[in-house]
């Protein structure tokens, strides 16, 4: 049954908030079990839809896992894993299958996987991952529904990326890690605080893997790779989250596990806004002290260290009621201003020039029903929730459930007013109408 957040305006969040750990870094650690014969513990595991599917993806070709809601610590016995045939349907679930390619070629030498799923933000292609496969000796065949690839043996490559992607670093990276007897470059790697989770947890299997300045990671392949205990990195984008939650209410709040410097740029940003961020020592921990009169502040997406895209929309939030222009320019992905039309729905002022959002500060935002087009997306709808005035339905919350563990059960015990409530039938009717019947699938 569909689900719907009502929302109603919110006092100052006050407190404290335990992160989590990492959605993205889970998903990829969890894959890279693949490439290991044994049990394996992963810590501070959340509890997300996505990574549900990654799990379930690993149970359907044959491994077993289990996890411990209240230590939050997932175990995976890849023993039995024996097949590499990834179903369509699980495939198209979420981006991150196809991260299990790669692990998939070390283990059995073939994978039969499919164009994956994920948040709709643009055409999403994985050129980058089939074309560097392809030069690390892989070959690959593709019809309309299977990716069909095989390896007898992986050849040295300098893999050069034209865009430092996240996914294609972390498939091509897991692939050479494995690949015995080579070595693999990759040029222009993504070296997001998640890929590096990914490089510590290899190099705990036994991968030999260097990082060399601007942006190279040189990866020689060894025979074997074994199972690990590995705590996952919090996550910087339910951090920030939190912390836009608290700087939009003019509230206080703590965040004892955030790693500050994995969230430079967009503290930064926060400061220019007039907030007062401290930073606990070694940079972990992080606490923010909201100013009434906030000042509109302009950012531009990119790869890390530059301002996430994944904080794109919840911050976008906070330039809708600050004092000024912002302009907003998203350059990782083509289509990720999505939730401008639910924000101005809520009265929001903002006017979209191709990739660029220009946004004028305006008192207030209005309540609205509104509808969550992805993951991120959802997290901006459910904050402008908290500062509108009068109640905010949000539809979509599938999305929500796919990004973030209980988020807002951590919002509600901040004071934060968020009811969770079944969508009603007439509501699920005329959706799917609108859908022309077609119901997408989401785990
Ligand atoms: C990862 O996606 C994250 N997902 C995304 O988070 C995140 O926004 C993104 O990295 C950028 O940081 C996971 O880790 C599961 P990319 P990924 O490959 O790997 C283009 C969230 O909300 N591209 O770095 O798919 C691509 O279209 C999600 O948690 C190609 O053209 O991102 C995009 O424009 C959303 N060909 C750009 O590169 C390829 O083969 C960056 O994509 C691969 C990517």
């Amino acid at each position: 049954m569909a689900q719907q957040f009502v929302i109603q305006s919110s006092a100052a969040l006050q407190g404290q908030a335990h992160v989590y750990g990492a959605k993205n870094a889970a998903l990829v650690s969890i894959a890279s079990l693949i490439l290991t014969q044994g049990k394996s513990r992963l810590h501070n595991v959340p509890f997300s839809d996505d990574i549900v599917c990654m799990m379930n993806l690993l149970v359907s070709l044959g491994a077993s896992a289990s996890y411990n809601a209240q230590e939050m610590i997932l175990e995976v016995d890849t023993t039995a894993l024996a097949d590499w045939h990834v179903s369509p349907e699980i495939m198209r679930k979420m981006r991150a299958s196809i991260l299990v390619m790669g692990p998939l070629l070390v283990r059995f030498g073939k994978a039969v996987v499919a164009q994956p799923g994920g948040c709709d933000l643009g055409p999403r292609p994985i050129d980058y991952h089939l074309k560097n496969f392809l030069k690390m000796g892989v070959a690959i065949t593709q019809d309309t529904h299977f990716i069909d690839a095989h390896v007898t043996r992986f050849t040295s490559a300098r893999i050069v990326l034209e865009y430092p992607s996240v996914g294609a670093t972390e498939n091509l990276m897991m692939a050479a890690a494995g690949a015995y007897g080579v070595t693999t470059s990759i040029v222009n790697a993504a070296l997001e605080p998640e890929v590096l989770n990914l490089i510590a947890i290899l190099q705990k299997m036994g991968a030999s893997i260097t990082i060399h300045a601007p942006a190279t990671i040189i990866i020689e392949g060894v025979a074997q790779l074994r199972p690990i205990e590995h705590t996952i990195i919090p996550d910087r984008l339910e951090a920030g989250s939190l912390l836009i939650a608290a700087a939009i209410t003019g509230g206080t709040l703590h965040l004892p596990q955030a790693h500050a410097h994995e969230m430079d740029v967009f503290l930064l940003k926060l400061q220019e806004m007039g907030h007062t961020i401290t930073v606990g020592s070694q940079g972990v921990g992080v606490s923010i002290q909201a100013t009434k009169d906030p000042q509109a502040v302009s950012f531009k997406t990119g790869p890390y260290p530059s301002f996430p895209t994944d904080l794109q929309a919840p911050m976008m939030v906070a330039q809708c009621v600050a004092n000024g222009t912002s302009i907003i320019e998203e350059t990782v992905f083509e289509n990720r201003l999505l939730h401008v039309r639910d924000l101005q729905k809520m009265g929001a002022a903002i006017r979209v020039e191709g990739t660029k959002a220009i946004i004028q500060g305006v008192p207030k935002l209005y309540g609205a029903s509104v509808t969550a087009t992805d993951i991120r997306a959802s997290c901006a709808l459910v904050l402008a929730g908290l500062i509108a005035q009068g109640a905010t339905i949000v539809s979509g919350i599938s999305h929500w459930r796919r990004g973030y563990y209980n988020l807002e059960e951590k919002l509600t015990r901040l004071g934060a007013r968020i009811m969770v409530r079944e969508t009603p039938q007439e509501m699920m009717l005329d959706s799917i109408e609108k859908q022309q019947g077609i119901v997408k699938l989401s785990c």
